[in-house]
């Protein structure tokens, strides 16, 4: 079964409880946190005390994507308050499979993120480690992007190679996901559909989730 991870870089951030609220209404499973610190991406979002009373307030799994140069210095904090999901950039983070660890020390579930021109081979050595990958379909920095069909090979030749060394893996898909492309992005394998202006950009976020999840 698909999980829909609305991403909160395109709600309304003076009404973000509501916005909380509402998207929790609307049957999102997940929702999904974009930290930027204007280093390796060019743009910044919000740091560790937002996502903490973010996660106070929020019902559903808590997904954190770290768009940092140096995340290691956030993975405990974020492992002792409990966040459900938390990614790191490959490129951006040298001693990958320890900070993994880290992560699930806590009983984090640890994801590896890659940018667009990253090839998906260069995460196999550690595909048995990793609870999820999530596989950037826009170059990381702002909502709103065209969606790079490029996406859907590296899905495929991920959801091959860990079919039997990781069976439970979880593949993340984020950027310029829409009603368009969703049903070939499950098709081939994708688990988490995170979807940000195509859910927040909308009157009806019900609707909008439920486009993603049909077919
Ligand atoms: C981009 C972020 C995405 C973004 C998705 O750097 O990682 O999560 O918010 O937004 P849309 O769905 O509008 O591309
Ligand atoms: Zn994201």
């Amino acid at each position: 079964m698909i999980k829909i991870a609305p991403s909160l870089l395109s709600a309304d951030f003076v009404r973000l409880e509501e916005e909380i609220n509402n998207i929790q209404k609307a049957g999102a499973d997940i929702l999904h946190l974009d930290v930027m610190d204007g280093h390796f991406v060019p743009n910044l979002t919000f740091g560790l005390p937002v996502i903490k009373q973010i996660k106070d307030i929020t019902k559903i799994p808590v997904d954190v994507h770290l768009m940092v140069t140096n995340p290691d210095k956030y993975l405990d904090t974020l492992g002792k308050w409990n966040i459900d999901y938390v990614s790191f950039h490959q490129e951006a983070e040298t001693h990958i499979h320890r900070q993994l660890k880290v992560l699930q020390k806590y009983g984090v579930r640890a994801g590896i993120a890659l940018n667009p021109a990253t090839p998906v081979e260069t995460i196999f050595p550690v595909v048995a480690d990793l609870d999820f990958v999530l596989i950037m379909s826009v170059n990381p920095g702002f909502g709103g992007q065209s969606f790079l069909p490029l996406v859907y090979d590296k899905i495929e030749k991920l959801r091959k190679f860990s079919a039997e060394i990781n069976p439970e893996l979880e593949i993340e898909v984020d950027g310029g996901v829409n009603k368009s492309n969703a049903p070939k992005l499950i098709s081939k394998g994708t688990d988490i559909l995170v979807a940000g202006s195509f859910v927040f950009g909308s009157d009806n976020y019900k609707k909008q989730i439920q486009s993603l999840k049909n077919k």
